[in-house]
């Protein structure tokens, strides 16, 4: 095993300096369905994500990934367990961005602030600083349809901020974009991640995109969806994902990823 990849059982836990977990799931189970004929989508998942933790959620397409997170945004009910953010409600973006393309990028931003109790006299100024720590300056009379994908998700990411949150959700939010755009966009959400402390909790299917953004990965395996394990990335940031460093935890995960597959009999 490489010096920078720990398993679960040799880390030592990420805690708060006061103890509280930004979000804390205990014996999560979600099922779909009738009662009766209710299938398992999620069993048991326990886990903690620290104040200004970066976490990852790994796992094959249907493994219950936006399932989980839906139920963190407080979008569905746990069938059993329990679900604690205690701070304000958290922020969740997209692989689509969502942005309405009837208002201007900055509108889109000052409707969030508006939503998030922002005084309206604050709203202008606010959505230009959010703009700029996205590096979308000027943006502000920009429609969505004039935007490129990547800065459509930018504006999104400045939207998500705009609600205030130290948790941040990100479900496969840069899924969609080239390569390049991808790539840039990890040293941004790296950057503003560290610079606003927040927590992160990133749903990705993939592998590179997990340890190149995270501080520990959680693999989640499927039908139903568990925690299969963990690894803590002690990699410094910023990394690069093509950087060998990445590649071979990549290659390592990638192995257990196979393994759950074909238990499952996906794919
Ligand atoms: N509202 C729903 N009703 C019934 N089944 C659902 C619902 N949402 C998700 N599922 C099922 O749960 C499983 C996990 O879906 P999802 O969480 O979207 O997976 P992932 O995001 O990992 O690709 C899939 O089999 C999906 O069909
Ligand atoms: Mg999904």
């Amino acid at each position: 095993m490489s010096p920078a990849l720990t398993t679960s059982e040799d880390a030592p836990r990420v805690e708060a300096t006061d103890g509280a977990p930004a979000v804390r799931l205990s014996h999560v189970h979600k099922s779909f369905g009738r009662p009766g004929a209710a299938t398992a989508v999620l069993d048991d998942i326990s886990l903690d994500v620290a104040p200004g933790e970066f976490v990852t959620l790994l796992g094959a397409s249907g493994c219950g990934k936006s399932t989980l997170l839906n139920l963190v945004a407080g979008l569905d009910k746990p069938t059993a367990g329990t679900i604690e953010v205690p701070g304000a409600r958290p922020a969740l973006m997209f692989q689509e961005h969502a942005l309405f393309p009837w208002l201007t990028a900055g509108k889109n931003i000052e409707l969030a602030l508006r939503l998030a109790g922002v005084p309206r006299a604050e709203r202008r100024a606010e959505a230009e600083r959010l703009l700029e720590l996205v590096r979308l300056g000027g943006a502000f009379g920009k429609r969505v349809h004039e935007l490129s994908g990547g800065m459509r998700q930018r504006v999104a990411l400045a939207r998500s901020l705009a609600q205030g949150s130290n948790v941040l959700l990100m479900d496969e939010p840069f899924a969609a974009l080239d390569a390049i755009t991808r790539d840039v966009l990890h040293d941004e959400i790296t950057r503003i991640w560290a610079e606003r402390k927040l927590a992160v909790l990133f749903v990705t299917h993939n592998v590179r995109e997990a340890v190149r953004l995270a501080q520990r990965v959680v693999l989640l395996s499927s039908r139903p969806g568990r925690v299969a394990r963990e690894w803590r990335i002690d990699l410094p940031q910023p990394r690069r994902i093509e950087s060998a460093g990445v590649a071979d935890l990549s290659i390592e995960i990638t192995e257990e990823l196979r393994g759950e597959i074909r238990r499952h009999g996906q794919h």
